[in-house]
């Protein structure tokens, strides 16, 4: 299995690992496939994502798109941070090896419930959103 320079940048470096402390959205997310687990903190101020991070209990393609995900989405505002799909995600590395594809899913996933969790303590309809699904 090959993975390109970017995706191995991502991984052995991988941006925004953390918690937001008091952020303004969590989504957490699973793959009952393989049981990796990835938990994304937003900070959101006036419709616009300030910050985000990530700690992702995963594989290494699931830590690269974490991390891709997270950078693709500072600065973006909410309508924005919508059109993100795992497409988006897998372009911006350049891609990934076939096998491991279904990895950047969690990401997109991750950012929805992330937004879900933002709307849901704001009491905010986002269009187009996609309700989680429940992880525990
Ligand atoms: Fe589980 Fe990659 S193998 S997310």
């Amino acid at each position: 299995m090959e993975y390109n320079d970017m995706v191995m940048d991502h991984f052995s470096n991988p941006r925004n690992v953390g918690t937001i402390e008091d952020a303004s959205g969590v989504g957490t997310v699973g793959n009952a496939q393989c049981g990796d687990i990835m938990k994304v903190y937003l900070k959101i101020e006036g419709d616009v994502v300030q910050d985000a991070k990530f700690k992702t209990f995963g594989c290494g393609a699931a830590v690269a798109t974490s991390s891709m995900a997270t950078e693709l989405i500072i600065g973006k505002t909410i309508k924005e941070a919508l059109q993100i799909t795992n497409k988006t995600v897998l372009d911006a590395l350049g891609g990934l090896p076939s096998a491991k594809v279904h990895c950047s899913c969690l990401a997109e996933e991750a950012l929805h419930a992330a937004l879900w969790d933002y709307a849901q303590k704001n009491d905010i309809i986002i269009e187009g959103i996609k309700i989680p699904v429940e992880t525990h």
